[in-house]
């Protein structure tokens, strides 16, 4: 089958064909995975999204470190190819989601039967493939840590990113008002035709500012959730805006800028900051992580959110769409599609 492998730590945006420094092998004699036991079902790779962890697990900088060599990958949709004799709740040619540690970057992949999504029919196939880890994290960071509640504030950094869009989506759905951060043109039509209350161009002003005028037009006092992807300077400003008893939902750094959120401030104010893991809920939360997926699963079905895809590649064009998460030009989601890929990109 065809495989992407990460020989060795590098930058994932270097060309794939003659560049000794690329990290990635790109195989099409990769074997296909073995049913491992009774419960587990192999599913052929419609599409596979692109994180930021992704990246940072190429270069080396994520928390987990696979040995070498390994597929990336870990959110993907596709089609059952064929299920282990234990497996009730799947068979051939089911469409299912879902997330694995590793190994998205290849046609096959297996997991357990425990693992999978169905997704609900109608739904589009390549969307559901880029729903797992950038609306589960959102959605579990705003509804179960944050308790997001209609006509609250929420303030998203990094709005127009993986998570961040899918944030924002989330917030609009729950009624509350959504303030934006992004950067440039496009990223600030987008978030516009979104329904969000107010966007932040970073790239033409101070967040601190541009929002204190929203706020004070709207008579409203502060941000009561903070959904912070990016960490920095960014942080620093938002922290100004958060109203007593806000709650700052850390969820990445994606400036390289681990921030500094004062015990001080947070004691008197009356903060809460949740530190969130979504993985990690798999092992410590499954259900709380299956639940979440499931509704957001159906939201995607009754088109209460819709998925911005912005680039679609195919697999020997990996470097290329980490090229587009690298330099900040992703809105929404970037994808590797199998198969019609060319058919797919001509209606973007
Ligand atoms: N905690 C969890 O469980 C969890 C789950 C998923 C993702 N994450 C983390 O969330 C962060 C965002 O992930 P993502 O997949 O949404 O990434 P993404 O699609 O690349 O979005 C990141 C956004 O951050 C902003 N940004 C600011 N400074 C940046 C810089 N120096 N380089 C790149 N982007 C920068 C960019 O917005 P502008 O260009 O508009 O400023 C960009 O849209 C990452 O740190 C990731 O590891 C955490």
């Amino acid at each position: 089958m065809e495989a992407l492998l990460c020989q060795k730590i590098g930058d994932p945006t270097l060309p794939l064909d003659d560049s000794p420094s690329s990290p990635f092998t790109l195989t099409a004699t990769h074997p296909i995975p073995e049913l491992n036991s009774p419960t587990s079902v192999r599913v052929r790779v419609r599409a596979t999204s692109l994180n930021y962890a992704n990246y940072l697990q190429i270069l080396g900088k994520y928390q987990e470190k696979p040995p070498l060599p390994f597929i990336p990958g870990s959110d993907y949709s596709g089609v059952v190819d064929s299920v282990g004799s234990g497996v009730t709740k799947f068979k051939a040619g089911d469409a299912v989601c879902s997330l694995a540690s590793l190994g998205s970057f290849a046609q096959f992949i297996v997991a357990d039967e425990a693992q999978l999504f169905r997704v609900p029919e109608g739904c589009d196939l390549v969307a559901a493939g880029a729903l797992p880890v950038a609306y589960g994290t959102s959605h579990l960071a705003l509804l179960h840590r944050a308790q997001l509640q209609p006509n609250q504030v929420l303030l998203v950094l990094g709005a127009a990113g993986g998570v961040g869009l899918a944030a924002v989506q989330i917030g609009k759905a729950c009624g509350a008002i959504v303030i934006a951060v992004a950067r440039g043109d496009d990223k600030v039509q987008l978030l516009k035709t979104l329904g969000v209350d107010h966007v932040v161009d970073l790239s033409k002003g101070n967040v601190t500012e541009s929002v204190k005028g929203f706020l004070q037009a709207r008579k409203l006092k502060g941000a009561d959730v903070l959904y912070d992807p990016v960490g920095g300077k960014v942080t620093k400003e938002a922290m100004k805006l958060l109203n007593w008893g806000a709650h700052i939902l850390v969820i990445g750094f994606a400036s390289g800028d681990v921030p500094v959120i004062p015990a001080n401030i947070a004691l008197v104010k009356n903060w809460t900051v949740h530190g969130l893991y979504w993985g990690s809920y798999m092992i410590h939360r499954p259900v709380v992580l299956q639940n979440s997926l499931k509704e957001l699963l159906s939201w995607l079905a009754s088109g209460l959110i819709t998925i911005n895809i912005s680039h679609a590649f195919s697999l020997s064009e990996a470097n290329l769409a980490f090229s587009a998460l690298k330099d900040r030009k992703a809105i929404g989601k970037v994808m590797i599609v199998f198969d019609d890929q060319k058919t797919f990109r001509s209606k973007l």
